[in-house]
Protein backbone atom coordinates (compact mmCIF):
# COMPACT_ATOMS: atom_id res chain seq x y z
CA UNK A 1 0.00 0.00 0.00
CA UNK A 2 1.34 3.41 -1.12
CA UNK A 3 0.65 5.63 1.90
CA UNK A 4 2.66 9.21 2.22
CA UNK A 5 5.71 9.40 4.46
CA UNK A 6 4.81 13.19 5.88
CA UNK A 7 7.86 13.17 8.64
CA UNK A 8 9.70 13.64 6.09
CA UNK A 9 11.06 16.94 4.07
CA UNK A 10 9.04 16.26 1.10
CA UNK A 11 6.06 13.87 1.42
CA UNK A 12 6.22 11.16 -0.87
CA UNK A 13 5.39 7.46 -1.33
CA UNK A 14 8.45 6.75 -3.49
CA UNK A 15 10.43 5.77 -1.11
CA UNK A 16 13.47 9.42 -0.84
CA UNK A 17 14.89 8.45 1.70
CA UNK A 18 16.63 5.43 0.27
CA UNK A 19 17.96 7.51 -2.56
CA UNK A 20 19.93 9.58 -0.39
CA UNK A 21 21.44 11.65 -4.06
CA UNK A 22 18.14 12.02 -5.04
CA UNK A 23 16.60 13.70 -2.04
CA UNK A 24 19.26 15.42 -1.79
CA UNK A 25 18.49 17.35 -5.26
CA UNK A 26 14.99 17.49 -4.37
CA UNK A 27 15.72 19.28 -1.29
CA UNK A 28 17.83 21.70 -2.54
CA UNK A 29 15.35 22.60 -5.57
CA UNK A 30 12.70 23.12 -2.69
CA UNK A 31 13.72 25.99 -1.37
CA UNK A 32 14.17 27.52 -4.86
CA UNK A 33 10.56 26.14 -5.62
CA UNK A 34 9.34 28.49 -2.20
CA UNK A 35 11.09 31.44 -3.58
CA UNK A 36 9.21 31.01 -6.53
CA UNK A 37 5.70 30.56 -5.29
CA UNK A 38 6.95 33.92 -3.08
CA UNK A 39 7.32 35.53 -6.29
CA UNK A 40 4.71 34.03 -8.69
CA UNK A 41 2.00 32.52 -6.43
CA UNK A 42 -1.27 33.79 -5.44
CA UNK A 43 -1.06 37.76 -4.84
CA UNK A 44 -1.80 38.63 -1.27
CA UNK A 45 -2.20 34.85 0.15
CA UNK A 46 0.99 34.68 2.38
CA UNK A 47 -1.05 35.10 5.55
CA UNK A 48 -4.28 32.95 4.51
CA UNK A 49 -5.50 29.64 6.54
CA UNK A 50 -7.37 28.24 3.30
CA UNK A 51 -9.44 24.99 3.55
CA UNK A 52 -7.22 22.73 1.44
CA UNK A 53 -7.33 19.15 0.16
CA UNK A 54 -4.20 17.73 0.50
CA UNK A 55 -3.08 13.88 -0.44
CA UNK A 56 -1.81 11.60 2.40
CA UNK A 57 -2.34 8.62 0.48
CA UNK A 58 -2.88 7.65 -3.56
CA UNK A 59 -5.40 5.12 -2.67
CA UNK A 60 -9.63 6.48 -3.01
CA UNK A 61 -10.04 7.17 0.60
CA UNK A 62 -6.66 9.24 1.67
CA UNK A 63 -5.85 11.50 -1.16
CA UNK A 64 -8.48 14.00 0.01
CA UNK A 65 -8.08 15.49 3.20
CA UNK A 66 -9.50 18.83 4.34
CA UNK A 67 -7.91 21.19 6.99
CA UNK A 68 -6.76 25.20 7.37
CA UNK A 69 -3.59 25.51 5.78
CA UNK A 70 -0.90 28.36 4.79
CA UNK A 71 -0.64 27.95 1.36
CA UNK A 72 3.43 28.45 1.80
CA UNK A 73 3.10 25.42 3.94
CA UNK A 74 1.38 23.43 1.63
CA UNK A 75 2.42 19.43 1.68
CA UNK A 76 3.74 19.59 -1.74
CA UNK A 77 5.03 15.92 -2.78
CA UNK A 78 5.45 13.44 -4.89
CA UNK A 79 2.60 10.43 -5.31
CA UNK A 80 3.29 8.18 -7.75
CA UNK A 81 -0.29 5.74 -8.59
CA UNK A 82 0.83 1.70 -7.06
CA UNK A 83 2.24 -0.24 -9.97
CA UNK A 84 0.24 -2.86 -11.62
CA UNK A 85 2.52 -6.13 -11.74
CA UNK A 86 3.60 -7.08 -15.17
CA UNK A 87 2.57 -4.11 -16.77
CA UNK A 88 3.05 -4.64 -20.12
CA UNK A 89 3.13 -1.75 -23.22
CA UNK A 90 -0.36 -1.95 -24.98
CA UNK A 91 0.72 0.05 -28.28
CA UNK A 92 3.27 0.76 -30.78
CA UNK A 93 5.91 -0.68 -32.06
CA UNK A 94 6.91 -2.66 -27.97
CA UNK A 95 3.47 -3.79 -27.51
CA UNK A 96 3.36 -6.71 -25.39
CA UNK A 97 7.18 -5.80 -24.34
CA UNK A 98 7.37 -4.68 -20.17
CA UNK A 99 6.85 -1.44 -19.47
CA UNK A 100 10.18 1.03 -18.46
CA UNK A 101 11.17 1.47 -15.31
CA UNK A 102 14.08 3.37 -16.53
CA UNK A 103 14.33 5.38 -20.06
CA UNK A 104 15.56 3.83 -23.10
CA UNK A 105 18.71 5.89 -23.89
CA UNK A 106 17.17 6.21 -27.42
CA UNK A 107 13.91 8.34 -26.32
CA UNK A 108 15.52 10.21 -23.93
CA UNK A 109 15.62 13.33 -25.32
CA UNK A 110 11.84 12.57 -26.79
CA UNK A 111 10.78 11.76 -23.38
CA UNK A 112 12.69 14.88 -21.54
CA UNK A 113 11.05 16.90 -23.95
CA UNK A 114 7.23 15.61 -23.54
CA UNK A 115 7.73 16.18 -19.42
CA UNK A 116 9.73 19.36 -19.59
CA UNK A 117 6.57 20.42 -21.87
CA UNK A 118 4.06 18.99 -19.32
CA UNK A 119 5.89 20.83 -16.76
CA UNK A 120 6.33 24.49 -18.03
CA UNK A 121 2.03 24.51 -17.89
CA UNK A 122 2.04 23.58 -14.46
CA UNK A 123 4.06 26.72 -12.97
CA UNK A 124 2.29 28.86 -15.86
CA UNK A 125 -0.84 28.57 -14.90
CA UNK A 126 -0.02 29.55 -11.31
CA UNK A 127 1.62 32.80 -12.89
CA UNK A 128 -1.66 33.39 -15.42
CA UNK A 129 -3.77 33.37 -12.10
CA UNK A 130 -2.06 34.86 -9.99
CA UNK A 131 -3.71 38.49 -9.46
CA UNK A 132 -7.21 36.68 -9.59
CA UNK A 133 -7.47 36.19 -6.08
CA UNK A 134 -7.68 40.18 -5.89
CA UNK A 135 -10.96 40.10 -7.18
CA UNK A 136 -12.55 36.48 -5.74
CA UNK A 137 -16.36 36.86 -6.23
CA UNK A 138 -16.76 35.06 -2.82
CA UNK A 139 -14.61 32.86 -0.19
CA UNK A 140 -16.07 29.72 -1.68
CA UNK A 141 -14.14 31.04 -5.75
CA UNK A 142 -11.35 32.41 -3.43
CA UNK A 143 -10.67 28.86 -1.62
CA UNK A 144 -11.10 27.02 -5.37
CA UNK A 145 -8.40 29.05 -6.76
CA UNK A 146 -6.24 28.45 -4.58
CA UNK A 147 -6.88 25.05 -4.05
CA UNK A 148 -6.15 24.56 -7.64
CA UNK A 149 -3.27 26.99 -7.57
CA UNK A 150 -1.41 24.50 -5.04
CA UNK A 151 -2.23 21.60 -7.01
CA UNK A 152 -0.82 23.00 -10.41
CA UNK A 153 2.10 23.48 -7.97
CA UNK A 154 2.31 19.93 -7.06
CA UNK A 155 1.96 18.62 -10.24
CA UNK A 156 5.11 20.64 -11.20
CA UNK A 157 6.71 18.93 -8.38
CA UNK A 158 5.42 15.28 -10.20
CA UNK A 159 7.33 16.21 -13.03
CA UNK A 160 10.55 17.67 -11.14
CA UNK A 161 10.85 14.25 -9.28
CA UNK A 162 11.10 12.66 -12.96
CA UNK A 163 13.34 14.80 -14.48
CA UNK A 164 15.69 14.44 -11.41
CA UNK A 165 15.38 11.05 -11.00
CA UNK A 166 15.73 9.95 -14.33
CA UNK A 167 17.47 12.47 -16.75
CA UNK A 168 20.92 12.90 -14.41
CA UNK A 169 22.76 16.38 -14.70
CA UNK A 170 20.36 17.88 -17.48
CA UNK A 171 17.37 16.76 -15.59
CA UNK A 172 18.39 18.75 -13.11
CA UNK A 173 18.96 21.91 -15.44
CA UNK A 174 15.66 21.25 -17.33
CA UNK A 175 14.15 21.43 -13.39
CA UNK A 176 15.65 24.78 -12.49
CA UNK A 177 14.59 26.12 -16.07
CA UNK A 178 10.77 25.56 -15.29
CA UNK A 179 11.01 27.84 -12.01
CA UNK A 180 12.93 30.49 -14.68
CA UNK A 181 10.26 30.85 -17.53
CA UNK A 182 7.63 33.28 -17.52
CA UNK A 183 4.41 33.26 -18.21
CA UNK A 184 4.02 35.84 -20.65
CA UNK A 185 7.60 37.64 -20.59
CA UNK A 186 9.09 38.47 -23.53
CA UNK A 187 12.62 37.21 -23.04
CA UNK A 188 11.85 34.04 -21.50
CA UNK A 189 8.27 32.81 -21.62
CA UNK A 190 6.45 29.63 -21.16
CA UNK A 191 6.94 26.82 -23.66
CA UNK A 192 3.08 26.89 -24.97
CA UNK A 193 1.26 30.22 -26.14
CA UNK A 194 -1.41 29.43 -24.48
CA UNK A 195 0.27 29.57 -21.16
CA UNK A 196 1.69 33.17 -22.01
CA UNK A 197 -1.72 34.79 -22.34
CA UNK A 198 -3.25 36.70 -19.18
CA UNK A 199 -5.95 35.15 -17.21
CA UNK A 200 -7.17 38.87 -16.01
CA UNK A 201 -10.80 38.09 -14.82
CA UNK A 202 -12.98 35.34 -13.50
CA UNK A 203 -14.75 34.84 -16.44
CA UNK A 204 -11.39 33.70 -18.35
CA UNK A 205 -10.16 32.06 -15.10
CA UNK A 206 -13.84 29.90 -15.58
CA UNK A 207 -13.02 29.36 -19.33
CA UNK A 208 -10.17 28.45 -18.53
CA UNK A 209 -10.29 26.20 -16.34
CA UNK A 210 -13.23 24.34 -18.24
CA UNK A 211 -11.40 24.29 -21.32
CA UNK A 212 -7.65 24.15 -20.99
CA UNK A 213 -7.30 22.19 -17.54
CA UNK A 214 -9.37 19.71 -20.20
CA UNK A 215 -6.67 20.01 -22.37
CA UNK A 216 -4.66 18.97 -19.51
CA UNK A 217 -6.96 16.46 -18.64
CA UNK A 218 -6.44 14.59 -22.38
CA UNK A 219 -2.53 15.51 -22.27
CA UNK A 220 -2.05 13.66 -18.74
CA UNK A 221 -4.43 10.75 -20.34
CA UNK A 222 -2.03 10.00 -23.31
CA UNK A 223 0.82 10.03 -20.74
CA UNK A 224 -0.79 7.24 -18.27
CA UNK A 225 -0.51 5.27 -20.90
CA UNK A 226 3.10 5.74 -21.63
CA UNK A 227 5.27 2.47 -21.54
CA UNK A 228 7.32 4.48 -19.11
CA UNK A 229 5.65 3.28 -15.98
CA UNK A 230 6.83 6.26 -13.72
CA UNK A 231 5.29 8.50 -15.58
CA UNK A 232 2.49 6.84 -16.61
CA UNK A 233 1.84 6.18 -12.18
CA UNK A 234 2.79 9.82 -11.81
CA UNK A 235 0.15 10.92 -14.68
CA UNK A 236 -2.74 8.55 -13.19
CA UNK A 237 -2.57 10.42 -10.02
CA UNK A 238 -2.43 14.05 -11.54
CA UNK A 239 -5.73 13.01 -13.34
CA UNK A 240 -7.60 12.76 -9.77
CA UNK A 241 -7.01 16.27 -9.07
CA UNK A 242 -7.40 17.84 -12.84
CA UNK A 243 -11.22 16.76 -12.12
CA UNK A 244 -11.43 19.37 -9.98
CA UNK A 245 -10.28 22.10 -11.94
CA UNK A 246 -12.46 21.29 -14.63
CA UNK A 247 -15.26 21.46 -12.08
CA UNK A 248 -14.27 24.61 -11.23
CA UNK A 249 -14.81 26.00 -14.44
CA UNK A 250 -18.07 23.73 -15.42
CA UNK A 251 -19.66 24.87 -12.20
CA UNK A 252 -18.36 28.31 -12.44
CA UNK A 253 -19.61 29.27 -15.70
CA UNK A 254 -22.63 27.43 -14.96
CA UNK A 255 -23.29 29.99 -12.45
CA UNK A 256 -22.84 33.01 -14.52
CA UNK A 257 -25.31 31.54 -16.65
CA UNK A 258 -27.71 30.95 -13.85
CA UNK A 259 -27.74 34.72 -12.49
CA UNK A 260 -27.37 36.14 -15.98
CA UNK A 261 -30.65 34.02 -16.56
CA UNK A 262 -32.17 35.10 -13.80
CA UNK A 263 -31.71 38.66 -14.46
CA UNK A 264 -32.77 38.59 -18.21
CA UNK A 265 -36.05 36.87 -16.42
CA UNK A 266 -36.63 39.10 -13.39
CA UNK A 267 -36.04 42.18 -15.90
CA UNK A 268 -37.88 40.61 -19.16
CA UNK A 269 -35.53 41.41 -21.01
CA UNK A 270 -32.80 40.07 -23.56
CA UNK A 271 -30.71 43.56 -23.93
CA UNK A 272 -27.56 43.69 -23.59
CA UNK A 273 -27.11 46.91 -22.08
CA UNK A 274 -29.81 46.60 -19.71
CA UNK A 275 -28.07 43.87 -18.63
CA UNK A 276 -25.13 45.38 -18.45
CA UNK A 277 -26.16 47.81 -16.33
CA UNK A 278 -27.81 45.50 -13.77
CA UNK A 279 -24.50 44.31 -13.31
CA UNK A 280 -24.71 40.44 -14.76
CA UNK A 281 -23.27 39.45 -17.53
CA UNK A 282 -25.17 38.71 -21.22
CA UNK A 283 -25.09 35.62 -23.24
CA UNK A 284 -23.72 36.78 -25.85
CA UNK A 285 -20.09 38.12 -24.35
CA UNK A 286 -19.83 34.34 -22.76
CA UNK A 287 -20.05 33.36 -26.33
CA UNK A 288 -17.28 34.80 -27.45
CA UNK A 289 -15.51 34.42 -24.36
CA UNK A 290 -16.03 30.73 -25.35
CA UNK A 291 -14.93 31.35 -29.00
CA UNK A 292 -11.91 32.93 -27.76
CA UNK A 293 -10.64 30.13 -25.20
CA UNK A 294 -11.86 26.82 -26.97
CA UNK A 295 -10.36 28.11 -30.24
CA UNK A 296 -6.75 28.68 -27.97
CA UNK A 297 -7.08 25.55 -26.19
CA UNK A 298 -7.69 23.41 -29.28
CA UNK A 299 -4.29 24.76 -30.83
CA UNK A 300 -2.59 22.97 -27.78
CA UNK A 301 -2.78 19.88 -29.48
CA UNK A 302 -0.69 21.00 -31.94
CA UNK A 303 0.23 20.73 -36.15
CA UNK A 304 -2.93 18.13 -37.68
CA UNK A 305 0.07 16.51 -39.30
CA UNK A 306 2.74 15.48 -37.30
CA UNK A 307 5.66 12.99 -37.66
CA UNK A 308 6.77 13.92 -34.31
CA UNK A 309 3.27 12.37 -32.95
CA UNK A 310 3.79 9.19 -35.31
CA UNK A 311 6.87 8.87 -33.42
CA UNK A 312 5.46 9.40 -29.42
CA UNK A 313 2.71 6.74 -30.31
CA UNK A 314 4.90 4.26 -32.13
CA UNK A 315 7.85 4.27 -29.79
CA UNK A 316 4.92 3.82 -26.81
CA UNK A 317 5.88 7.19 -25.26
CA UNK A 318 2.52 8.83 -25.55
CA UNK A 319 -0.38 6.98 -26.19
CA UNK A 320 -4.23 7.77 -27.46
CA UNK A 321 -6.58 8.94 -24.74
CA UNK A 322 -8.48 6.21 -23.76
CA UNK A 323 -5.94 3.99 -25.15
CA UNK A 324 -6.62 0.78 -23.66
CA UNK A 325 -10.71 1.08 -24.56
CA UNK A 326 -9.50 0.87 -27.84
CA UNK A 327 -10.29 -2.22 -30.14
CA UNK A 328 -8.17 -1.46 -32.95
CA UNK A 329 -4.64 -2.66 -33.53
CA UNK A 330 -2.64 -0.57 -31.82
CA UNK A 331 -0.51 0.14 -33.81
CA UNK A 332 -2.52 1.95 -36.84
CA UNK A 333 -0.31 1.64 -39.49
CA UNK A 334 -2.18 1.35 -42.81
CA UNK A 335 -4.69 3.11 -41.47
CA UNK A 336 -6.02 6.43 -42.40
CA UNK A 337 -7.79 9.77 -40.72
CA UNK A 338 -9.44 12.07 -41.62
CA UNK A 339 -8.57 16.35 -41.33
CA UNK A 340 -9.43 19.63 -42.86
CA UNK A 341 -7.09 21.09 -45.32
CA UNK A 342 -7.52 24.05 -47.12
CA UNK A 343 -8.13 24.16 -51.64
CA UNK A 344 -8.61 27.00 -53.19
CA UNK A 345 -9.99 28.90 -50.55
CA UNK A 346 -12.72 26.31 -49.31
CA UNK A 347 -12.30 23.36 -46.45
CA UNK A 348 -11.94 20.28 -47.78
CA UNK A 349 -11.56 16.90 -45.78
CA UNK A 350 -8.37 15.41 -46.53
CA UNK A 351 -6.61 12.03 -46.06
CA UNK A 352 -3.94 11.02 -44.29
CA UNK A 353 -2.13 8.51 -42.26
CA UNK A 354 -3.45 7.46 -38.96
CA UNK A 355 -0.12 8.02 -37.50
CA UNK A 356 0.55 11.17 -38.82
CA UNK A 357 -2.84 12.55 -37.63
CA UNK A 358 -2.26 11.83 -33.32
CA UNK A 359 -2.50 15.15 -32.55
CA UNK A 360 -5.95 15.73 -34.53
CA UNK A 361 -7.17 12.68 -32.88
CA UNK A 362 -6.86 13.64 -29.71
CA UNK A 363 -8.24 17.01 -30.51
CA UNK A 364 -11.20 15.58 -32.27
CA UNK A 365 -11.90 13.49 -28.99
CA UNK A 366 -11.30 17.01 -26.65
CA UNK A 367 -13.89 18.42 -29.23
CA UNK A 368 -16.39 16.20 -28.06
CA UNK A 369 -15.65 15.79 -24.19
CA UNK A 370 -15.70 19.56 -23.99
CA UNK A 371 -18.95 20.10 -26.24
CA UNK A 372 -20.78 18.00 -23.68
CA UNK A 373 -20.13 20.85 -20.71
CA UNK A 374 -21.82 23.40 -23.10
CA UNK A 375 -24.71 21.26 -23.68
CA UNK A 376 -25.12 20.94 -19.60
CA UNK A 377 -24.50 24.60 -19.74
CA UNK A 378 -27.58 25.24 -22.59
CA UNK A 379 -29.69 22.99 -20.00
CA UNK A 380 -29.28 26.21 -17.51
CA UNK A 381 -30.50 28.13 -20.29
CA UNK A 382 -33.25 25.93 -21.40
CA UNK A 383 -34.65 25.30 -17.94
CA UNK A 384 -35.11 29.39 -17.10
CA UNK A 385 -36.83 29.33 -20.55
CA UNK A 386 -34.84 31.47 -22.92
CA UNK A 387 -34.21 30.52 -26.32
CA UNK A 388 -30.42 31.42 -26.83
CA UNK A 389 -27.86 28.49 -26.58
CA UNK A 390 -23.63 28.46 -26.76
CA UNK A 391 -22.21 26.64 -29.66
CA UNK A 392 -18.72 25.35 -29.78
CA UNK A 393 -17.46 27.73 -32.80
CA UNK A 394 -16.10 25.60 -35.79
CA UNK A 395 -12.75 23.78 -35.44
CA UNK A 396 -11.33 26.11 -37.93
CA UNK A 397 -11.94 28.99 -36.28
CA UNK A 398 -9.57 31.35 -35.14
CA UNK A 399 -6.82 28.83 -35.46
CA UNK A 400 -3.20 29.96 -35.05
CA UNK A 401 -1.39 25.90 -35.40
CA UNK A 402 -1.23 23.51 -38.49
CA UNK A 403 -3.06 23.62 -42.24
CA UNK A 404 -5.59 25.89 -40.76
CA UNK A 405 -3.53 28.89 -39.17
CA UNK A 406 -4.24 32.11 -39.94
CA UNK A 407 -7.39 31.50 -42.17
CA UNK A 408 -10.63 33.32 -41.64
CA UNK A 409 -13.15 31.47 -40.64
CA UNK A 410 -16.67 32.06 -39.21
CA UNK A 411 -17.63 30.80 -35.76
CA UNK A 412 -19.97 28.05 -38.07
CA UNK A 413 -17.21 27.19 -40.18
CA UNK A 414 -17.60 29.65 -43.23
CA UNK A 415 -14.27 30.49 -45.02
CA UNK A 416 -14.00 34.32 -45.11
CA UNK A 417 -12.27 37.20 -46.87
CA UNK A 418 -10.13 39.57 -44.59
CA UNK A 419 -12.89 42.36 -44.90
CA UNK A 420 -15.82 39.75 -43.82
CA UNK A 421 -13.74 38.53 -40.38
CA UNK A 422 -12.67 42.18 -39.41
CA UNK A 423 -16.13 43.63 -40.09
CA UNK A 424 -17.57 40.62 -37.56
CA UNK A 425 -14.62 39.87 -35.70
CA UNK A 426 -16.14 42.00 -32.55
CA UNK A 427 -19.07 39.56 -32.54
CA UNK A 428 -17.36 36.51 -32.92
CA UNK A 429 -14.10 37.71 -29.68
CA UNK A 430 -14.04 39.49 -26.78
CA UNK A 431 -13.80 43.18 -27.96
CA UNK A 432 -11.57 45.25 -25.74
CA UNK A 433 -15.07 46.48 -24.90
CA UNK A 434 -16.34 42.89 -23.80
CA UNK A 435 -13.03 42.64 -21.55
CA UNK A 436 -13.08 46.43 -19.67
CA UNK A 437 -17.05 45.63 -18.92
CA UNK A 438 -16.15 42.32 -17.13
CA UNK A 439 -13.01 43.97 -16.31
CA UNK A 440 -15.66 46.51 -14.11
CA UNK A 441 -17.43 43.32 -12.59
CA UNK A 442 -14.13 42.06 -10.90
CA UNK A 443 -14.32 43.45 -7.34
CA UNK A 444 -13.44 41.54 -3.87
CA UNK A 445 -16.31 39.84 -2.48
CA UNK A 446 -14.86 37.83 0.55
CA UNK A 447 -17.49 37.65 3.74
CA UNK A 448 -18.31 34.56 4.41
CA UNK A 449 -21.69 33.45 2.63
CA UNK A 450 -21.62 36.29 0.54
CA UNK A 451 -21.13 36.28 -3.83
CA UNK A 452 -20.73 39.18 -6.19
CA UNK A 453 -23.77 40.07 -8.50
CA UNK A 454 -22.80 38.70 -11.18
CA UNK A 455 -22.35 34.56 -10.25
CA UNK A 456 -24.91 32.46 -8.10
CA UNK A 457 -23.98 30.43 -5.34
CA UNK A 458 -22.82 27.03 -5.88
CA UNK A 459 -25.63 24.28 -5.31
CA UNK A 460 -23.25 22.68 -2.15
CA UNK A 461 -20.36 23.74 -0.57
CA UNK A 462 -16.64 22.42 -0.68
CA UNK A 463 -16.34 18.98 1.11
CA UNK A 464 -20.21 19.07 2.15
CA UNK A 465 -19.40 22.57 4.22
CA UNK A 466 -22.21 25.25 4.76
CA UNK A 467 -22.44 28.44 2.67
CA UNK A 468 -21.16 30.48 4.58
CA UNK A 469 -18.22 28.21 6.21
CA UNK A 470 -14.90 30.40 6.31
CA UNK A 471 -13.22 28.47 4.15
CA UNK A 472 -10.24 31.49 4.05
CA UNK A 473 -9.19 32.91 7.21
CA UNK A 474 -7.39 36.06 6.82
CA UNK A 475 -5.04 36.29 9.46
FE1 LIG B 1 -1.87 20.53 -13.69
FE1 LIG C 1 -5.17 21.75 -13.73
Amino acid sequence: MSSINYSEKIPNNVNLSEDRTLQRALESWQPDFINWWDDMGPEGSTDASVYLRTAVSVDPQGWAQFGHVKMRDYRWGIFLNPGEANRKIHFGDHMGENVWNDVPGEYRANLRRIIVTQGDTEPASVEQQRHLGLTAPSMYDLRNLFQINVEEGRHLWAMVYLLHKHFGRDGREEADALLQRRSGQEDNPRILQAFNEQTPDWLSFFMFTYFTDRDGKFQLCALAESAFDPLARTTKFMLTEEAHHMFVGESGISRIIQRTCQKMNELRTDDVKKLREAGVIDLPTLQRYLNFHFSVTIDLFGADESSNAATFYSTGLKGRYEEGKRTDDHQLRGQIYKLLSVQNGQLVEKEVPMLNALNEVPRDDYIKDSIAGVDRWNKVIEKAGIPFRLRAPHKAFHRNIGALAGLKVSPEGRVLSEGEWKANVDHWLPSGSDRAFVASLMGRCVEPGKFANWIAPPAMGINRQPMDFEYVRFN
